[in-house]
């Protein structure tokens, strides 16, 4: 979700005078200043900056405000679809003017395309599952405004949400294009059937008039970022669901529960609730708990039923990084993503069987929960320390009845209070997690955080900065292997602006320097190489503690020196994320997501309204993008 939409529900931001006094504070010494905090000094010494690194052979681009893309020279950055294009059978074309109902939009690409994931079918076809995060209500009512004036407003709002699944065959030059008419083309909205599975099915919190065995459940919504099987599956994660439920009855009281998930009945951020009573919290409570898991699809089975699998717990999901442990379990990284959230692992009590895909089925229902404490470096060094998973598990860790825990099924539904009774540690707002296939090591983006630093927040060795509008990188190594219940880990960038703060913490550590200066790192991914690709949803206005570095954009790390360099810039006020390659690394493709957020963009192709894309890198030579 975009940062900006995410703002709308929070507090007012800490007063320019407050931000200025926090700026200032860094060549004095922050650790000082607020306990388990970082000084300039201190960061100055971590490392210097690095260039020259034979991981990337692109040459960096300066940061852009232009209304389109901008990438390294030597590379063509292309739409492959958009938003509102026809997918399924008898779909309408797309109406720029915003005319297309609800009907017309179940058959049509989803807006706001986020995590996706590209499954071959052979060398030159593959399928691909494609999140749609959520909708630009002034671009997709006729109406223009951002609230649902009728049922019509709100299935057409829930149709453009879901996943979109899409075959695609390669052209000529690795170019991909959409292939329609397709068996595999589909359309996974707000609405269409799921099962549960795990231990949470049939929980009585999951049970609905509609439902009355709570085993399932209509629909997924705020489709953020996304995982893969090995065995050839797709995962995608519920994020935002809370604001998709509200209530117009007037002596609604929200649970504990709700209050934890941040439900905001009265002022819903979308008013579903106003047209249908599924999301009125009121009158069906329980719809709220069937949201915030994370759903396995099977993109290959056009007649499948997604799942959604409840051992992964209930959170606001950002994405699922699959790995498997050299000991053969399934483990998945996972983010919760809102302000003082915590970071989560799931570790499968089967091993992965690659020859026979049916048989990994119930590795994604019986396993261990785990979520994460980060504790700081003994001697005092600052940006790293050592951590343990703790396991979120019935009857252990203190997670028993007195404490309000009946089942193992209640402290998945109530993961993040489950989580706060074992104290675990309380992060910068996680997004994606991406596991380097060279060595195991998982790297997190906590994007920011402008509430850290004060009673409430303090300041701690993994999340050193208060005011934190910039964000970090941090990256853990597992002790042995990826089931480890302990790790070390270290902050692998510490972003920062030295443009408009030369010195402080606000700097940022030393590879961030005034020409890949960004804030608000979000989407993450590793290409078999081992770069480290980072997609930014973060300020764009490009002044004040933003000046230089334009619209959101996409960079490539090298993992062992630190070098960052910038690879591509979006359009305007839109986010850069989503990010998976074909097998042979010659072709990328990356998400145009909500450009024109403030309503000054004509991307793509000098559209009347602005639409989400998925763009197809490629390189002008051929060859593998980002060597
Ligand atoms: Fe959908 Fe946390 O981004
Ligand atoms: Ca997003
Ligand atoms: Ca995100
Ligand atoms: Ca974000």
């Amino acid at each position: 979700m975009s940062d900006k939409i995410l703002e709308l529900n929070m507090e007012s931001l800490p007063s320019p005078a407050r931000r200025k006094l926090l700026a200032g504070t860094g060549a004095l010494g922050l650790a000082g200043f607020l306990g388990g905090g970082v000084s300039f000094s201190a960061l100055a010494k971590v490392q210097s900056a690095p260039n020259g690194s034979p991981l990337l052979g692109f040459t960096a681009i300066p940061a852009s405000t232009a209304d389109e893309i901008t990438i390294a020279p030597g590379y063509r950055a292309e739409v492959l679809i958009s938003w509102g294009e026809p997918l399924v059978d008898g779909a309408p074309a797309f109406d720029p003017q915003g005319n297309n109902s609800a009907a017309d939009q179940e058959k049509q690409f989803g807006d706001n395309n986020d995590g996706m994931s590209f499954f071959a079918l052979d060398d030159n076809r593959g399928v691909m599952a494609i999140n749609n995060e959520y909708v630009n209500e002034q671009y997709l009512f006729p109406h223009g405004g951002s609230k649902a004036t009728s049922l019509e407003d709100v299935k057409k709002s829930q149709a453009g949400h879901g996943v979109s699944i899409v075959e695609v065959a390669r052209s000529e030059d690795n170019r991909w294009r959409v292939v329609r008419p397709s068996r595999y083309n589909r359309r996974i909205t707000a609405n269409t059937l799921m099962h549960f599975s795990g231990p949470a099915a049939g929980h009585a919190a999951l049970q609905t008039a509609a439902d009355p065995e709570g085993k399932t459940v209509l629909g997924t919504f705020g489709n953020c970022a996304n995982g893969k099987t090995p065995w050839g599956t797709y995962l995608t994660c519920e994020e935002n669901f809370d604001t998709y439920f509200g209530t117009k009855a007037a002596d609604f009281k929200p649970t504990a529960q709700q209050k934890r998930y941040t439900l905001n009945a009265s002022e819903p951020e979308r008013n579903w609730s106003d047209f249908d009573d599924r999301f009125d919290v009121a009158k069906n409570p329980n719809e709220f708990n069937r949201h915030g898991w994370i759903v396995e699809i099977d993109p290959l089975d056009p007649t499948s039923v997604p799942v959604k699998r409840t051992a992964l717990g209930r959170f606001k999901h950002e994405n699922a990084a699959v790995t498997v442990a050299k000991s053969g379990e399934l483990v998945v990284y996972m983010g919760d993503d809102e302000r003082g959230e915590y970071i989560y692992k799931y570790v499968s009590t089967g091993k992965v069987d690659h020859a026979n895909p049916a048989a990994n089925k119930a590795l994604l229902d019986e396993g261990t929960l785990y979520v994460a404490v980060f504790e700081g470096d003994k001697s005092g060094t600052p940006l790293k320390g050592t951590g343990r998973w703790l396991a979120l598990v019935h009857g252990q860790n203190e997670l028993t009845a007195e404490n309000g825990f009946q089942s193992q099924a209640d402290i998945l539904i109530n993961a993040r209070a489950a989580a706060d009774v074992v104290k675990a540690t309380r992060m910068d707002r996680p997004e994606w997690i991406a596991v380097n296939p060279h060595d195991g090591r998982a790297y997190c983006t906590l994007t920011n955080n402008n509430k850290r630093g004060n009673e409430k927040m303090p300041v701690d060795a993994a999340n050193p900065r208060p005011d934190n509008i910039y964000g970090q990188i941090i990256r853990w190594d597992e002790q042995g292997d990826a089931t480890a219940q302990q790790f070390s880990w270290d902050i692998f960038v510490l972003c920062g602006n030295p443009i408009a703060h030369p010195q402080g913490v606000q700097r940022g550590t030393p590879n961030i320097t005034a020409d890949n200066t960004f804030n608000s790192p979000d989407g993450l991914g590793f290409d078999s190489a081992g770069r480290l690709w980072i997609l930014t949803d973060g300020k764009y206005s490009n002044e004040g503690d933003y000046q230089g570095q334009g619209n959101n954009q996409m960079l490539v790390g090298d993992p062992n020196s630190g070098e960052i360099r910038r690879f591509m810039v979006g359009p305007k006020s839109c986010e850069l994320t989503g990010i998976t390659f074909t097998p042979d690394y010659r072709t990328m493709f990356v998400n145009v997501q909500h450009p024109g957020e403030e309503g000054d963009s004509h991307f793509p192709h000098n559209s009347p309204r602005p639409r989400s894309s998925v763009i197809m890198i490629t390189r002008e030579d051929g060859g593998i993008v980002g060597a």
